[in-house]
């Protein structure tokens, strides 16, 4: 809608994890480069945590997207609520095995057979597991019981787990000190600074085709997004989209700090429940969850009737 108003020719903050807009942070490369040595060194189990919309699943798509070109198989779960027989048969299924009637053990079976049968032929198979801090204890050891699968000198699976900072957590737990041993590498994400989210944003309205970047946002605009997201990059993207759309509705060429303000302001970004202690916590930041919806909806409908108000039809034309 805004894009040609800005002169853009894509979206530049879509909130899909595109590796093609992969900002390579410090952080954001060193966790790639040792997920990337990790699996292609065969080192076993590696481990990737963030605080939620740092960039954790872009990671792992970019991760992905070099493998591709080596000769790697991989199954990718990003449904970890799994039971420990519905995982196996995931994994299986996933690489192309045959499962229907198959129970765990012969999962298991069919599985190393096929590991064993790539090691052989010296291919790498990776198993990829994304929100992993959903993981139950039980899939956890099932986790474990498949870093055993090895010859001799190498493990046969490598497995990636990516999840938030809960994930550490339950990997520190006394229950799960024995899969804890295993972890080969571990690599964290963090929010942006102010001059990483100055230059992300640049980056992200470069690739989009903006003719200079940093006309769009002013530099007090671009301080202001720092403050609403402290630098959580989703929520970097949700303030400028949607302050792009609102400076197009009031056909302002430059996104200035009220605006960016006036759209924190319509998402609540200031606003957190306090959580009560004992329960009804999730309840709460679903509830959260669902009126920032509602709110962002409410915008974008807002956005839609100025749109389509006297002052604006002419534009649409
Ligand atoms: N370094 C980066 N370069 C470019 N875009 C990024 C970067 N980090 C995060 N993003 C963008 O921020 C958004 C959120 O990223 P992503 O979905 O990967 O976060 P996440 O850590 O997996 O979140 P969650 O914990 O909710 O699963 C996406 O649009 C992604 O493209
Ligand atoms: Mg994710």
């Amino acid at each position: 809608m805004y894009k040609s108003f800005y002169k853009l020719q894509r979206n530049p903050f879509e909130i899909t994890p595109d590796p093609s807009f992969l900002f390579p942070t410090t952080r954001h490369n060193e966790a790639l480069a040792s997920l990337y040595y990790g699996v292609t060194a065969h080192r076993g189990f590696v481990v990737l945590t963030g605080e939620v919309g740092t960039g954790k699943t872009l990671i792992l798509r970019s991760l992905l997207g070099l493998l591709q070109r080596r000769d790697v198989a991989f199954a990718l779960i990003f449904n970890p609520t799994l039971s420990p027989l519905e995982f196996m048969r995931y994994i299986a299924g996933d690489f192309g095995l045959p499962v229907t009637g198959k129970a765990k053990d012969e999962l298991i079976h069919v599985l190393n057979g096929f590991l064993l049968q790539r090691h052989e032929k010296g291919l790498t198979t990776i198993l990829v597991v994304d929100e992993a801090h959903h993981l139950s204890a039980e899939i956890l050891e099932e986790i474990r019981l498949l870093t055993n699968l090895e010859t001799s000198q190498q493990k046969l699976l490598q497995i990636v787990l990516a999840g938030q900072p809960e994930l550490d957590q339950k990997l520190d737990s006394q229950e799960l000190r024995q899969l804890k041993q295993r972890i080969a590498l571990r690599c964290h994400l963090d929010a942006l600074s102010p001059n990483e989210t100055r230059e992300y944003m640049g980056r992200r309205l470069k690739i989009a085709g903006a003719p200079a970047a940093g006309e769009i946002f002013s530099g007090p605009a671009i301080e202001a997004v720092f403050r609403h997201s402290r630098g959580i990059p989703r929520l970097v993207n949700t303030i400028c989209e949607n302050a792009l759309l609102s400076g197009y509705a009031k056909n302002a060429a430059t996104i200035t700090p009220e605006i960016i303000d006036g759209v924190a302001r319509d998402l609540r970004l200031g606003v957190v429940a306090v959580e009560p202690k004992n329960n009804g916590g999730a309840w709460l930041s679903k509830e959260r969850e669902q009126n920032e919806l509602l709110l962002a909806v409410k915008t974008l409908l807002e956005v839609h009737d100025r749109l389509l108000g006297p002052e604006t039809k002419g534009r649409l034309q």
